[in-house]
């Protein structure tokens, strides 16, 4: 009795918060309403299997709970003709439930051929993009050039790479109602591609190119998440799609560098007698630090860089340090010695060179601060 009552509080209660409650999905910001339609068929039959089942065990337990005197249940170990029909209705079932997906699946790994080609480039823990340039050619790529001045892995003799534009921080922009193709590359684990208001995600494998296609139908700011455990950072694997009106998106392309400039700059071929505020540009990007650390003042995984030096910090222990040079050296060095109160301890050790060290720090001091 106590149970079947229990059953029918469950399923009344899992209908109602089901009604009442806000969790429900963000609005859909790309041509994917497929995949609204197949959550929305789930939630509906597996909530009339879950309502109906539920309901007969409590009737059951109340019709055919014991009594003195009653008679007893015929046991009946097996029923071929039950068991035959029960295989054909469940195959008949999920074929019906899963074919419609399938078409689904290749129009969405389909993508029309005037789509815009973005690669997303995953690794431990940050996003890159590349787009192609006026050939619309992605140069060819391979982990064996992989270093910190190619963190893309492009090969320096493919001429098609030359002119790719390389977006080494976590945000990327994407023009609204233009088809994108998206290429997904992993330089180490797996990790997935997944943007929630575009409903499309897929997951980045080593050694492989994936892909499917989007078209953005709605102007802002989303949200890129990881959606596969690639270790201790991934909650931090954190990007942003800013998708605005074409003309504004050509302007920020424009702005970004391509490959071949990359190269030519002075921090990426190491020369020493360039200015040091410009070398640590250049390694601020290469090495990565960028996608965790902002230079406007937005908040990023780690402190802003904007107005940092000079400035007195609290750190997780509770106490404050002043950030002077010594101290950028020091927790650029040894990233775990010392946390900034607010963030997490995932900062990497990044190798750099005595040189690479002093441009770094003369780049951050650069960004304006209390001290000079
Ligand atoms: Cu990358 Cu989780």
């Amino acid at each position: 009795m106590a149970i079947a009552i229990a059953l029918i509080v469950i399923v009344v209660g899992s209908v109602v918060f089901h009604l009442l409650s806000p969790w429900w999905l963000t609005p859909l910001a790309s041509n994917w309403h497929q995949m609204d339609n197949t959550l929305t068929i789930t939630l509906v039959i597996t909530g009339v299997f879950f309502v109906v089942i539920n309901l007969f065990v409590a009737y059951a337990l109340l019709r055919f709970r014991h009594r003195p005197g009653a008679p007893r249940a015929a046991f009946q170990p097996d029923n071929k003709r039950l068991e035959h029909g029960l295989i054909v209705v469940t195959t008949v079932g999920i074929v019906l439930l899963l074919a419609p997906g399938l078409v689904v699946y290749a129009d969405y790994v389909k993508p029309p051929s005037d789509a815009l080609v973005l690669e997303v480039l995953g690794q431990q823990w940050q996003w890159r993009y590349r787009f192609a340039g006026a050939d619309g050619k992605l140069g060819r790529s391979d982990a064996r050039f992989v270093n910190g001045t190619n963190p893309f892995g492009l090969d320096p003799d493919d001429a098609a790479g030359a002119d790719n534009v390389l977006i080494a921080g976590n945000e990327v922009h994407l023009p609204l109602g233009k088809p994108v193709k998206v290429l997904l590359r992993s330089h180490d684990v797996l990790h997935d591609f997944y943007a929630p208001p575009f409903r499309a995600r897929m997951n980045m494998v080593p050694g492989q190119v994936t892909s499917f296609w989007f078209t953005p139908t709605a102007v802002g700011r989303f949200e890129v998440l990881c959606a596969q455990l690639c270790g201790v950072g991934h909650f931090n694997m954190r990007g942003y799609v800013v998708v605005e009106e074409p003309a504004a998106f050509q302007a920020w392309l424009g702005a970004q560098p391509t490959f071949a400039a990359l190269r030519t700059a002075p921090a990426a071929t190491a020369d020493a007698g360039a200015d040091p505020k410009t070398r640590g540009q250049g390694l601020a990007q290469s090495k990565g630090c960028i996608a965790c650390h902002t230079i406007d003042g937005s908040a990023g995984v780690g402190p802003t860089w904007k107005g940092l030096f000079g400035k007195t910090e609290t750190l997780a222990d509770g106490s404050t340090i002043q950030i002077d040079d010594a101290a950028l050296r020091r927790d650029i060095r040894e990233p775990q010695a010392r946390v900034v109160k607010g963030f997490p301890p995932v900062m990497p050790a990044v190798p750099l060179s005595d040189e690479e060290l002093d441009a770094l720090v003369a780049y951050i001091r650069a960004q304006g601060g209390a001290a000079r």
